[in-house]
């Protein structure tokens, strides 16, 4: 089975491709447009989407050693994520498959997250729990099957990814400020400032408490000392990584347990984090978890994990028609 998937949800764009269970190739190109502007700009990667997509496709079918000819099907990322951006990938892939009459397949980006780890060696086995954090997202979901799963806890307000990149934002840090952050928190003290940790009942995480307190923490102490964060950027780093670790850990501990699953699976870009990898791996041994991480280029949003998602549907009988529109909010 041969699978070409186009995955466009945000401000990356990807094309793989799939040959009998094994990712081929997965070619991503990342928009550097939006750096200047601290944040993603709709409009900006929907045009930048479509600049990228054929040349990407065409260098990951390249890649993979296969023609369009050979292909089974078209998989693209149908939802959650920016409509112009979902536009422009679901769009080409509707188009191919029909100018080539192939199957579509429609694939939601969460599940494909999740998915990912069926990718490479070792895989889980369901069910399992899985924490889903990324720029956009923080889930926490039971996985039972590749086609049944359940979120029992979510953000309330910002996700794990954007309290990363809003507090780091408020040290200077440049945008995408959490691999910047995640770096210097290694040479910090993660306890020299003590930071809310966010508290939800059942497993529904919040965020916005922490960003919250780190700019009124340091209005405080700037007023005092203007180099205040210069002179503390490590400790700052760590304080804050570790506050936003301890309320990922919490409610995964609680579900976990709660559920009666051994089995602990990271997905999104968040995965990439050193210190919430190394919490993750303590926090297993101390439980008796077995833990899952995948690569970070399917941590990391990529086709990848759309095409594996795919190959599940496809199997299931799952296609769609040249009537199916993109979801911006499309619910797992
Ligand atoms: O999954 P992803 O590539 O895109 C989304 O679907 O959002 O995740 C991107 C997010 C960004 O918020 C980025 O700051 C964060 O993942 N991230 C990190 C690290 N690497 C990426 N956050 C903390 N530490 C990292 N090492
Ligand atoms: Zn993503």
């Amino acid at each position: 089975m041969t699978i070409l998937a186009i995955e466009s949800s945000c401000d990356d764009t990807s094309a793989a491709v799939l040959v009998n269970g094994e990712i081929r190739s997965n070619v991503v190109a990342t928009q550097q447009v939006h750096e200047q502007y601290g944040g993603v700009v709709p409009e900006l990667a929907s045009r930048a989407h479509q600049q990228h997509l054929i040349p990407v496709v065409e260098a990951a079918l390249q890649k993979a050693g296969v023609s369009k000819a050979d292909l089974d099907a078209i998989a693209f990322t149908q939802g959650p994520g920016l409509l112009g951006s979902l536009l422009v990938g679901g769009m080409f892939a509707k188009t191919l498959a029909l100018a080539l009459n192939k199957p579509l397949i429609a694939v939601n980006h969460m599940r494909a997250h999740i998915l990912a780890h069926f990718i490479e060696d070792p895989k889980p086995r369901f069910p399992f729990l899985c924490l889903t954090v990324s720029g956009g997202h923080t889930q926490l979901v039971v996985v039972r099957s590749a086609l049944d799963m359940q979120i029992i806890g979510q953000t309330t307000d910002d996700a794990a990814g954007e309290a990363f990149d809003k507090t780091g934002k408020l040290l200077g840090l440049p945008y995408p400020a959490g691999p910047h952050l995640d770096k210097l928190a290694r040479q910090g003290n993660p306890t020299r400032f003590p930071l809310p940790v966010g508290t939800m009942p059942g497993y529904d995480f919040s965020f916005s408490g922490l960003k919250t307190a780190v700019l009124y923490f340091l209005k405080k102490e700037t007023a005092k000392n203007p180099d205040f964060i210069q002179e503390n950027l490590p400790d700052l780093c760590a304080s804050i990584q570790h506050t936003i670790i301890q309320t990922l850990l919490r409610q995964l501990r609680r579900a976990a347990h709660d559920q009666g699953l051994t089995q602990v699976a990271l997905a999104g870009g968040v995965a990439a984090n050193s210190g919430l990898r190394q919490a993750l791996q303590d926090e297993a041994a101390a439980q008796g978890w077995e833990v899952f991480i995948p690569a970070f280029q399917y941590c990391t949003d990529n086709a990848g994990m759309v095409a594996i998602t795919a190959q599940f549907q496809y199997k299931a009988g799952d296609f769609a028609d040249q009537l199916v529109s993109s979801d911006p909010r499309l619910k797992l």
